[in-house]
């Protein structure tokens, strides 16, 4: 059986990878610079498991790269895994899907096969019927059932974890338009996992495409939930938001997963999600007012950690700031949507100013914050001389640096922990001053 992937961002190179462990397949990508690293053997993104996997399947031939469509010809399948970037509104700009689309028909157009195309992108609910399908039908001078197969089949993937979440996922949802391309898309499925398939959830294209948001913006309304009881923590001595995260959580209906109270979502999937479904009910004459308030806890969350610290310090101004962790999650060298560059351009705009340290995305600081920000290896040398420091990325690194450690370094040693990696019982001793996020013992009351 041959695939192919087209779109090899984040999501399409990691299924391209692992798909390639069973089948040969052909990456297909608009990037020229892309496709020339990776048929280089250079590896784009940082991901566990992931060099280990393009390696093999590059050197054992059954993974290659190119920019050329027409190597589509002789596949099986088509999976569409290109992006859906937000727009101004927060819609998803679909210009990416489009011309994959109609370049794929024209594929479709010129071979006898009869292929089935699997939409992977994260599309909002009705794209698969009334956008791709049609692009489909008109540029291969075929329908869809006859001429050609499509089922719309979300993927899941966490970044850090997107090898494992694809190997071993915790279920498949499909949503094909017809019968033999329901059986088309189980069989591939069940051949590329085995004797452990995981369970399929079939459904309508709508419901699948549906499925992925209302996943990815429970996943962000339980995060801007807890953020949410962190603020009612710290205006209340005695509260704590870890404990009651936990007391909620051993409760199975709630779950404890994504209960974790920090400084809020970021990442390529959650705030872009949530922005879409929020536009999408819109659209549809909805009240959007519940994802608002998770994005607006969500957008607050770094002004709320600036106040917090603003309080200790007196004033930001002329301050030196601290931030330990930019990425938008450990494991991870990504800053895309980061509330730690959000966090540092609202210190900078302060008239702070900010040095930065983190073990991997030092780079995407860079990019984003340019010349105003200070750049720090050793989070000791970032420490050093500093008013304020505030954790914003759980690193095992930074576990490591000790209460003496802050005291001893730092000009003014006051450290705010919004990603609770630190003791309070050892932090909050001695001549630190420690605030963490959603600790209410704290002189945490706004007046
Ligand atoms: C997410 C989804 O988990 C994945 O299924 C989807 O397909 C893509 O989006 P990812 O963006 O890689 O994956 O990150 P994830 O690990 O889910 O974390 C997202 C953000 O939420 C991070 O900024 C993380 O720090 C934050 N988070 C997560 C919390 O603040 N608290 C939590 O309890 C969990």
């Amino acid at each position: 059986m041959k695939l192919g992937v087209v779109g090899l961002g984040y999501a399409g190179l990691c299924t391209a990878a692992c798909f390639a462990r069973k089948f040969e397949v052909i990456g297909i990508d608009v990037d020229r610079g892309r496709v020339s690293q990776l048929n280089r053997g250079e590896v784009p993104i940082h991901e566990e498991g992931l060099p280990s996997l393009l390696k093999s399947g590059i050197t054992g031939r059954t993974l290659s790269f190119t920019t050329d469509y027409d190597s589509l010809l002789g596949t099986d399948i088509v999976f569409i895994a290109v992006g859906t970037p937000s727009k101004s509104d927060g819609a998803i700009d679909l210009s990416q899907v489009t011309t994959a689309s109609a370049l794929i028909g024209r594929q479709i157009a010129r071979s006898k096969k009869t292929r089935l195309i699997v939409i992977k992108s994260t599309v909002t609910p009705g794209t698969a019927t009334t956008v791709v399908k049609p692009l489909l039908e008109k540029e291969a001078g075929k329908s869809c059932g006859d001429g050609f197969g499509l089922c719309s089949n979300p993927e899941f993937l966490r970044e850090g974890a997107a090898i494992e979440d694809t190997l071993r996922p915790d279920r498949v949802v499909i949503g094909p338009f017809d019968e033999r391309s329901g059986r088309a898309i189980k069989s591939f499925y069940r051949r590329f996992y085995g004797p452990r398939s995981p369970k399929m959830v079939e459904t309508t294209p709508e419901n699948a495409e549906l499925i992925k948001y209302a996943s990815n913006t429970f996943l962000a309304t339980k995060i801007s939930f807890v953020n949410f009881i962190a603020r009612i923590c710290e205006t209340l001595p005695g509260a704590d938001v870890g404990d009651v995260a936990f007391g909620m959580g051993l409760d199975p209906r709630i779950g404890r997963q994504y209960l974790e109270a920090g400084p809020g979502f970021g990442g390529a999937c959650f705030p872009k999600d949530s922005r879409a479904l929020g536009a999408f009910t819109l659209q549809r004459g909805l009240d959007g007012s519940l994802l608002r308030s998770v994005l607006e806890i969500n957008d607050t969350q770094p002004d709320w950690i600036v106040s917090s610290v603003e309080k200790a310090l007196g004033s930001i101004r002329g301050k030196d700031v601290a931030i330990l962790g930019v990425a938008f999650k450990e494991e991870s060298d990504d800053v895309r949507e980061s509330r730690a560059i959000v966090l540092a351009k609202r210190l900078i705009s302060k008239g702070a100013q900010v040095r930065i340290t983190d073990p991997k995305a030092m780079e995407g600081a860079r990019r984003e914050l340019g010349k105003g920000a200070e750049y720090y290896d050793d989070p000791r040398d970032c420490i050093r001389g500093a008013d304020a420091a505030i954790v914003m990325v759980a690193w095992e690194k930074f576990k490591k640096l000790k209460p003496g450690d802050f005291v001893r370094l730092m000009r003014t040693p006051v450290l705010f922990d919004a990603r609770r990696i630190y003791d309070a019982a050892e932090y909050g001793l001695g001549a630190l001053k420690f605030m963490a996020i959603g600790r209410g013992d704290l002189p945490k009351v706004r007046g």
